[in-house]
């Protein structure tokens, strides 16, 4: 009777082959100096994103796999929290547990997604945070843009373009993450000392439906608006919708962050939002650095991407970049 089921004679034979065994001769050409069994591990990286109920996470997942699946030794697995902090920590446990070779994490929220992190990190599993901070350093790279400058260039673009003067309508991102702290924090350096007054803000925790129906308050409440700034595209979208609503679109300008093709830019283009800042997903970059991670090089501590404003003036030429 054959004591070996097939499928592990046929793994046997694989790693045999991958690992060198049945080859001879000398390496040659570009890969030489990798060892034989180093080019046959295919590195195993845990993404933990905090949603996917927003077009924006997915565009980043999607970014993620694409410049993944340029490299074949790289396997990415998914994990979706859910909107859920409790359910992201147990993620970053579960990939630590399972022993992967590099986490990258968009946390939902600062301060909760900090100790699964420094644990990673302890375990010697080097961590990318995406887009959303931790608190502390115990993380190996940081990749996101710069939110506190988003936030200035929001706040000086209507500042501009209300002449100095008028009523604003703030609606802001989770204020446990980061981004929507810095957003808010950009955004009022900017108008002080102006004749801008946010005359009504709350935290609409990214999501368009909250955004709606708080606009729908601030409408009811605020006689004349002249702008509705919020921290993210849903947002501006949902607060646009309850204007339209209410017939009162016509009289204040929206502005949003993101800046999606298919979403923020496309609001642009159709005349619905006036203004929308780019937010890369740095899915593309958060690849590339576990690459040189994995593969031993150095690398910063901080990678900050660029943005850029997309207006009805701009958008055609593809928008400017922010200074
Ligand atoms: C999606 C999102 C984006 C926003 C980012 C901030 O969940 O809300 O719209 O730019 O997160 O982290």
């Amino acid at each position: 009777m054959n004591r070996w089921p097939a499928s592990l004679v046929w793994a046997g034979l694989f790693v045999w082959t991958m690992s060198g065994c049945g080859r001879s001769g000398q390496d040659s050409g570009p890969l030489a100096a990798e060892r034989p069994t180093d080019r046959a591990q295919v590195y195993q990286i845990g993404m933990s994103q905090c949603n996917l109920g927003e077009p924006w996470r997915v565009q980043m997942n999607a970014d993620i796999k694409a410049a993944a699946e340029k490299n074949d030794r790289i396997s990415v697995q998914f994990k979706d929290a859910q909107n859920d902090t409790l359910k992201q920590r147990a993620h970053v446990e579960e990939f630590i547990s399972a022993g992967v070779d590099l986490i990258i994490i968009s946390p939902k929220e600062a301060q909760p997604l900090t100790e699964p992190v420094a644990k990673a990190i302890a375990a010697g599993i080097p961590v990318i945070v995406l887009d959303r901070a931790v608190l502390g350093d115990a993380y190996t790279c940081f990749i996101g843009a710069d939110n506190r400058k988003i936030g200035r260039a929001a706040g000086a673009w209507i500042k501009k373009r209300l002449n100095g003067k008028g009523k604003v309508v703030e609606l802001k991102g989770l204020m446990t993450s980061t981004p929507g702290q810095d957003r808010h924090a950009g955004f009022r350096q900017a108008i002080e000392g102006s004749g801008i007054t946010v005359v009504f803000t709350t935290d609409m925790q990214w999501l368009e439906p909250n955004a709606r129906k708080e606009m729908e308050s601030a409408l009811a409440r605020i006689d004349a608006i002249d702008a509705v700034y919020a921290h993210n595209d849903p947002g501006a979208h949902g607060a646009y919708l309850a204007a339209r609503a209410a017939g009162r679109d016509r009289e204040m300008i929206f502005v949003g962050i993101d800046a999606l093709p298919q979403e923020g830019i496309a609001y642009v283009a159709q005349g619905i939002l006036d203004a929308t800042f780019q937010y890369p997903t740095g899915g593309r970059e958060a690849i590339e650095t576990a690459w040189k991670i994995l593969r031993g090089q150095q690398v910063p501590k901080r990678i900050t991407l660029g943005s850029r404003v997309f207006t009805k003036a701009n958008v055609a030429a593809g928008g400017e970049p922010i200074e």
